[in-house]
């Protein structure tokens, strides 16, 4: 695999491409004012509102919305991908396109993998030769695993003590910086580090490549917390990865349909009962990315919840995140237990045979939708089976194209007597209208300053620019920040290079909005306008701390520093509020 384009290079290329050039050899562009116009190529109009700025190498339609750099007309009206747009403009100008050199993008995490690998083979070995570890060995027996399943799935223990596994790395500077970024030990608050798991039986987690990314430990007895995970860490993510999925694709040859469960206990016992096809989520909800994970391994899964009210709030949002991705060909299905049961319990009441009948006779995701709104619309009125359309709609509007959202739409059909019909074609699909010259001075603050260094990147070069709003916590503040920061250490960023830069980023499509909304504002005064709009920001930082240090005053004291931070903001408060006097004399 290719690496990535550089980023500097698509700034570089931005800045020598000229958009009105490549537009007009496509499309003829008539000069209008310091800009040039034609009929847009993306709707139908006979008037033209498609504007193409020179100053801005940027593309905008006030009709439809449709807006970007010369990289994104490409791919818009040539359909071309990202990276063969790059390639088409660089041939262009007769440049190669570089590429960061390495298959792997991003940091080498072996030497973590190796850290946790050791973790996981020093706990095995615990279980076996530690003094203490006798009463782990009971506990499991308890519980009823067998050596075999033990061994499958590496279960080990985490004697107790504090410095076990530490004292296990012997003084190695690396490694114990190792165990504290893959979160293996934790610190007291004097910033002292200790062993994280403590007298637990250890459950390795693996990633796909059968690396271990993270644990999960249970106490032997009660207490709590029952089970204690690895924290977020660089190779261990809660929400994307599942419990078992390495083991089960080891186990099964061909993987057909994948159990999803709660617990880790839930997983081994099956498995030691020979239903080895099972996952389990981290103690979290089902994510997207979980879910994606599942349909590339297999076309069926199968979710298993208790049969108590919260089993079904949680199927309802697993049915939720599953409904977009219910391609033709793929199948979700619904498995509840009797109340107060989970799999590990109910497999060793009932046995293999009769779990796996369950499997077989969980609801289909279709059955599930419709009986769980059916319930609570009274669909034995007229008004009912009316509610009971309008709810559903929304939910199969989710599914993508395709015979199933069809049949299910008849499903619908039929309960409801009447003829529904499905709306064709994703919203996602349509471009967002922006009206030119959105007004800054009705954007919220963090907007306004983000929209303006957006359409006039110099603004971030102004010396001393206030930095107290950076402390804020407010939506917005972390982009600004990165934003400006960016800018301030490569000041030649354009607009359009700013916006290829957030190209494959969640924010990337708001901030092309506030490009293509402002692009007819004059840029004279907007430097002032957006010092004007920090400063702005920063005062609300400053008051939002003077409020705090003045409630502290009146409650429990402060110390020399913190008056003094007192007595300064309240300074820049009597300023501030009497140079707005001033500003409201004639
Ligand atoms: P359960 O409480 O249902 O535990 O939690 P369990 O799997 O039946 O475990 P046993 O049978 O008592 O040993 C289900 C899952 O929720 C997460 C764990 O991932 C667990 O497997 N959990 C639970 C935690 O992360 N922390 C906890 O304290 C409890
Ligand atoms: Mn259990």
């Amino acid at each position: 695999m290719a690496g990535k384009i550089p980023a500097p290079f698509i700034d570089e290329l931005l800045n020598r491409v000229d958009i009105v050039d490549l537009i007009n050899s496509r499309l003829p562009l008539k000069k209008a004012g310091k800009d040039y116009q034609a009929c847009c190529p993306f709707h139908d109009e006979k008037t033209p509102s498609f504007t193409v700025s020179r100053e801005k190498q940027f593309f905008h339609c006030f009709g439809c919305g449709a807006h970007g750099s010369a990289i994104g007309f490409l791919m818009d009206y040539d359909q071309m991908e990202f990276v063969e747009a790059v390639e088409e403009l660089a041939a262009r100008e007769g440049l190669q396109v570089p590429r960061e050199k390495g298959q792997k993008q991003g940091p080498d995490y072996r030497p973590l993998y190796a850290t946790l690998e050791k973790a996981a083979q020093f706990y095995c070995s615990q279980l076996r030769t530690h003094p203490d570890s006798q009463r782990a060995i009971d506990y499991i027996e308890k519980r009823g695993l067998s050596g075999e399943i033990l061994a499958d799935f590496s279960i080990g223990f985490a004697p107790p003590g504090f410095h076990q596994l530490m004292d296990h790395a012997m003084g190695d500077a690396d490694e114990l910086k190792r165990l504290w970024v893959t979160g293996m030990t934790t610190e007291s608050e004097g910033g002292r580090r200790y062993d994280r798991f403590r007298e637990r039986i250890m459950f390795p987690i693996h990633n796909h490549r059968g690396d271990t990314i993270g644990f999960g430990g249970r106490l032997l007895g009660d207490g709590k917390p029952k089970y204690l995970n690895s924290p977020e860490t660089p190779v261990f993510h809660k929400g994307r990865e599942l419990y078992g999925l390495y083991e089960a694709r080891k186990s099964v040859r061909q993987l057909e349909r994948l159990l999803v469960v709660e617990g880790y206990m839930d997983v081994v016992t099956l498995a030691q009962f020979g239903i080895r096809n099972v996952v389990a989520t981290l103690g979290t909800a089902t994510t997207p990315d979980h879910l994606q994970r599942l349909f590339r391994t297999v076309p069926e899964v199968v979710f298993c919840f208790d049969g108590d009210r919260a089993g079904a709030d949680a199927a309802w949002k697993a049915l939720e995140t599953a409904l977009p991705l219910m391609r033709d060909g793929r199948e979700a299905r619904f498995l509840f237990l009797p109340q107060g049961e989970d799999p590990d319990s109910l497999i060793r009441k009932e046995g293999a045979e009769a779990f796996r009948q369950r499997i077989k006779s969980g609801a289909p995701l279709s059955r599930f939708l419709l009986d769980h709104l059916a319930i609570q619309c009274d669909t034995d009125s007229t008004e009912g089976r009316v509610r009971l359309a309008e709810r559903a709609k929304p939910l199969l509007n989710q599914l993508p194209e395709g015979l199933f959202r069809k049949m299910m739409y008849r499903r619908l059909t039929e309960r409801v007597g009447e003829q529904i019909t499905g709306s064709s074609g994703t919203p996602s699909g349509k471009r967002m209208k922006v009206r030119p010259g959105t007004s800054l001075s009705t954007m919220p603050p963090v907007r306004r300053a983000i929209a303006l260094l957006i359409n006039n990147p110099a603004c971030a070069q102004a010396a001393n620019l206030p930095e107290e709003w950076k402390s804020l916590d407010l939506p917005g503040i972390p982009l600004l920040k990165e934003l400006l920061e960016l800018l301030q250490s490569q000041p030649n960023i354009t607009t359009v290079a700013l916006l290829e830069r957030w190209r494959h980023r969640p924010e990337g499509k708001h901030l092309g909005r506030m490009a293509a909304a402002m692009l007819p504002l004059p840029d004279a005064g907007q430097e002032r306008e957006f010092r004007d709009t920090l400063e702005n920001l920063s005062s609300q930082s400053g008051n939002l701390e003077w409020e705090a240090l003045v409630a502290k005053a009146a409650k429990a004291g402060l110390n020399e520093q913190e008056k003094r931070r007192l007595s300064e903001l309240s300074k820049k408060k009597a300023k501030l509020s009497s140079a707005k006097v001033g500003m409201e004399k004639p």
